[in-house]
């Protein structure tokens, strides 16, 4: 059992003592899966309320965001995160959902950046609930200019774009920058961030999504269906690759000699290891050309979401999201996110207003 952890003012008043006690007896809704498969293991039951660890946060959710990583934890696959600790044979967190944004419930003993009430977003394992326990270290005050929903879509594909944008490319103002992926959830952050960081780019997309590339500042837009974005007749400083599975070779052709390549991810490859082979080969290439050839294996922490702070809080980054689903409609945006369709990020309203499936619309307190 977590420790005594302290109640929001403004809920039914639950002491100390009878949050400690009676939590496993708090039910809440959530979208649950008790077995790895496609978009059908999931659906909306009742369960359990975390409890939170003294480290962690109760998080009232209001929503959470939906990316790749979420369809990974869904799926089970590469099988390789099996054997990382996800669930070797179903999944060790029944809940999905890794990006939240809401309100502070109630905090763990060892909390102390955080107090009930407090607006918060962060990285958190079960996000698709009405509550989810959020390590504090994961945890951030939400930028007061953002809608719920738009701070939920931020953590995962937001904090992996600054790192591969800052502390794996090392991006300086007037470099070339390519983005493969620049339409999706990490490529619009990491295309936005580096404008702001004053590079040149360009970002490559799907025809249909050209447009949308365009929009959030891209210099250049190229569409992967059409053009050979890496044939070298144009060199960059730093290849950010998001998306494409692109053999190294082609790759270090658009790279100029010192360049940078980060490669962050891609889907098309192998259902064991999610076609880290190209990653490995590329760290131990590195060791022998002048360019730098380097791999991203983000890490969740707060520290990022403060250093995005200032650029969600001027406008300079903006979380494009595709469309928002209601907390029983997440099956439906996994297989809208599955379909490749989605502009930018999905946000999921867990706020039961938003329901329409005919549940009560009011929390369930024991
Ligand atoms: N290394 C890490 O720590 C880390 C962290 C987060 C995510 N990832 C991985 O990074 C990848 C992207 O994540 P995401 O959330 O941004 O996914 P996403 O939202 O689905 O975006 C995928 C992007 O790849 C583009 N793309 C698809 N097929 C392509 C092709 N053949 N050539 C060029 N571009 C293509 C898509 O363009 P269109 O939509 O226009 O087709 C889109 O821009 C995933 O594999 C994910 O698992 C890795």
């Amino acid at each position: 059992m977590g420790p005594i952890a302290t109640p929001v003012a403004d809920r039914p008043v639950e002491s100390a003592a009878s949050i400690s006690s009676v939590s496993r007896g708090v039910k809440m809704r959530a979208i649950v899966q008790d077995a790895y498969g496609s978009s059908s293991v999931l659906r909306l039951g009742v369960i359990d309320r975390p409890e939170v660890a003294a480290n962690e946060v109760l998080v009232d959710v209001a929503a959470a965001g939906m990316d790749r990583g979420t369809w990974h934890s869904m799926a089970g696959k590469p099988y390789l995160m099996r054997i990382m600790g996800f669930g070797f044979r179903r999944p060790k967190n029944q809940v999905p959902g890794l990006d939240v944004a809401g309100t502070v419930a109630a905090v763990g003993s060892e909390v102390t950046r955080f107090q009930p009430g407090d607006e918060v977003f962060g990285m958190s394992r079960g996000a698709f609930g009405e509550y989810a326990a959020v390590r504090e270290d994961k945890l951030a005050q939400k930028p007061a200019n953002l809608t719920f929903e738009q701070a939920a879509v931020v953590p995962i594909s937001g904090g992996t774009a600054i790192q591969a944008i800052c502390d794996s490319g090392r991006v300086q103002a007037g470099q070339k920058v390519l983005i493969i992926g620049a339409s999706g959830g990490v490529g619009t952050f990491a295309a936005q961030l580096a404008k702001a960081f004053g590079a040149e780019v360009t970002g490559v997309s799907s025809t249909g999504k050209v447009d949308l590339v365009r929009s959030i500042g891209a210099d250049h837009v190229l569409d992967y269906t059409r053009d050979d974005y890496l044939t070298g007749s144009k060199k960059y400083d730093l290849i950010l690759d998001i998306g494409g599975n692109n053999s190294l070779s082609r790759l270090r052709r658009a790279l100029t000699p010192k360049g940078t390549l980060v490669i962050v991810g891609g889907e098309e490859k192998g259902s064991v290891t999610g076609g880290f082979g190209r990653q490995i080969r590329a760290l131990v290439l590195s060791m022998f050309v002048s360019q730098r050839l380097t791999m991203l294996a983000s890490k969740e922490r707060s520290s990022d979401l403060e250093a995005l702070r200032p650029f969600l809080e001027t406008g300079q980054v903006t979380p494009i999201i595709d469309r928002t689903y209601s907390l029983p409609e997440v099956p439906d945006a996994m297989r809208n996110l599955e379909a490749g369709q989605a502009r930018g990020k999905i946000a999921i309203a867990v706020q039961l207003d938003s329901m329409q499936d005919g549940t009560p619309k009011t929390k369930v307190h024991s």
